[in-house]
């Protein structure tokens, strides 16, 4: 195969906007298409003359070469963590789509999906050292902090949600522990932590249900803190894509997400679209082939298309009529 995909060292990257962008994809429930995402954004911003990378942070599961059609690769995050290579560019692998290339993590990374936090810290610091265009970050299920700290490593925090109740109930989880876990990491205040480390814990005796009862709880303590907490809270700005869509009413789950969120927990958050449910989806991944290569005209491919230019504007112009 020949290299279509090389990482610049710095210098005249294509794109225009002069700095690199990450975008994570989670959402806490297992199956709603993160992956299936992460990789068709992916494709329609390479098709942009932009330098995209793929890393699959699923390090347990890791599955996005086989939505590319490609085998799992010989070099991984593994290598790069047990120091059989220099660095992060060493294990991009080409995937054969021009401006496209691959990281994927690796079954024996450490302990597999539960790297200690210094190797942790350490990928993330490799991840942030790639100097391309765009960077995607496919992320596991659940709400772990290894999943956390992943999401919460970039300015495009993108959440997939489908129209299940289950799955709704898990996106609520899934933010509301982000942001315990983003405020944890930079208030040292001992009393405070220990107020988030509550919060946090899944079993969470106090009662401590919100971003809300965490503020005033801190403020009550230390004012300054408080408000320093409700500055995060008003700068954490998650966007939502809902996928799956089969009716108008699972289209308006975005607003009424959207709208609950601040309403229940002051978080703003962007609806960037929806993805409809289009059985061309499974048959491209029946084919291994990526849907926005395979079937381009399809009406998901055309959602996809929609999100990846609202995204790649600097003030997006966000899906924000009801009609
Ligand atoms: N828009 C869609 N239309 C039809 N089927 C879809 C759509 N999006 C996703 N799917 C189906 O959902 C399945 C799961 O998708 P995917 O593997 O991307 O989910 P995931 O969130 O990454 O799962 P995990 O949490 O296990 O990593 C796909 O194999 C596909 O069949
Ligand atoms: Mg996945």
């Amino acid at each position: 195969m020949t290299a279509s995909f090389s990482v610049d060292q710095g210098e005249g990257r294509k794109g225009g906007k002069g700095r690199r962008s990450i975008w994570t994809i989670g959402g806490g429930k297992g199956g709603s298409g993160k992956t299936f995402i992460a990789v068709n954004l992916g494709i329609c911003l390479s098709r942009f003359g932009e330098e995209v990378v793929l890393i699959d942070t699923d390090l347990g599961g890791a599955n996005i070469h086989t939505f590319l059609g490609l085998s799992f690769p010989q070099r991984t995050l593994s290598d790069l963590i047990n120091k059989r290579v220099e660095g992060i560019r060493d294990v991009v692998v080409d995937t054969g789509i021009p401006n496209l290339g691959l990281v994927v993590g690796a079954q024996d990374l450490l302990n597999a999906a539960n790297p200690k936090e210094p190797q942790k810290w350490k990928l993330i610091r490799h991840i942030n050292s790639l100097d391309v265009d765009y960077i995607i970050l496919d992320l596991g299920a659940g709400n772990s902090f290894n999943v956390l700290d992943f999401f919460l490593m970039s300015e495009n925090e993108i959440l997939v949600v489908t129209p299940e109740p289950t799955c709704i109930e898990n996106t609520y989880r899934f933010i509301k522990s982000a942001f315990f876990r983003k405020v944890k990491r930079i208030i040292s205040h001992y009393g405070v932590k220990e107020i988030i480390e509550t919060a946090l814990d899944q079993r969470n005796e106090r009662g401590i249900r919100t971003p809300f009862d965490i503020i005033e709880l801190a403020g009550e303590i230390d004012k300054s803190i408080g408000l320093r907490l409700e500055k995060e809270l008003e700068n954490f700005r998650p966007k939502l894509i809902v996928n799956q869509v089969r009716t108008k009413g699972d289209i308006d789950i975005g607003f009424s997400m959207k709208s609950a969120f601040l309403k229940y927990f002051g978080i703003s958050m962007d609806y960037l679209g929806y993805i409809v449910y289009d059985n061309d989806v499974w048959q491209s991944i029946q084919k291994r082939k990526p849907l926005v290569l395979e079937f381009p005209q399809s009406r998901a491919s055309k959602c996809i298309n929609e999100i990846t230019l609202k995204l790649i504007v600097d003030k997006p112009f966000l899906f924000n009529s009801e009609g």
